[in-house]
């Protein structure tokens, strides 16, 4: 499934593609404040972003670039995959790379407005995700949003050379009832 353009009051949701292939996505994987607790990150270059952004244009994927309704800046990237269609479920991840807009709301409305549309229209029954015990603002947000915690993989990765719990949490679709 491909990922339609959506909005939601101060944001816009775009198809994530080679159109967002700029200097200003490389620095974000760049920062070590950004990428910290991400799989990816250090020593990107455009070069290697351009592949990676073919790569996500080739396949069919529900990878959002979000952008500021205001001035049409692209501060980060939202994504629903892999989904696994027999089971209903699917992972969620989040990338706000501008610093300078953290701390505004911005994920808390994206993520609900995906949230929203995984269950409303997709009709998704029970979304996942994986966080850094240590990363406490993403930890914060999926707490703040409802995610409920369903288990602890200990010392499971390395971040910051430290061995780190990943904690699994989960949200069901509240409009499916499947016990
Ligand atoms: C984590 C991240 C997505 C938060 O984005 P953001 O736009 O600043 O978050 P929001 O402003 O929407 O915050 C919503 C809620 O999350 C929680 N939160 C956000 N930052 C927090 C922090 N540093 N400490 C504790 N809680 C925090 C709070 O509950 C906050 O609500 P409140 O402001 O009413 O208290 C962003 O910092 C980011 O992308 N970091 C780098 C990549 C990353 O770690 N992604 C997640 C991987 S699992």
């Amino acid at each position: 499934m491909k990922a339609p353009a959506l909005e939601s009051p101060r944001l816009m949701y775009k198809p994530l593609g080679l159109g967002h292939c700029t200097d200003q996505y490389v620095g974000w994987l760049n920062d070590p404040e950004v990428y910290r607790y991400l799989e990816t990150g250090g020593n990107y270059t455009l070069d290697m972003l351009r592949d990676y952004l073919e790569g996500v244009e080739r396949t069919e994927i529900l990878f959002w670039a979000i952008h500021l309704k205001e001035n049409g800046k692209h501060i980060g990237n939202i994504k629903i995959d892999p989904v696994n269609w027999k089971h209903g479920f699917a992972e969620y991840g989040i990338m706000m790379g501008e610093r300078a807009e953290w701390g505004k709301g911005y994920a808390h409305e994206a993520t609900r407005r995906i949230l929203d549309f995984c269950f409303q229209e997709v009709m998704l029954r029970k979304i996942t995700l994986g966080v850094v015990e240590d990363n406490a603002g993403a930890y914060g947000l999926y707490r703040k949003l409802g995610f409920e915690t369903e288990g602890v993989y200990k010392r499971h990765g390395l971040y910051q050379g430290k061995y780190c719990n990943i904690v699994r949490m989960a949200m069901f679709n509240p409009m499916i009832d499947d016990e």
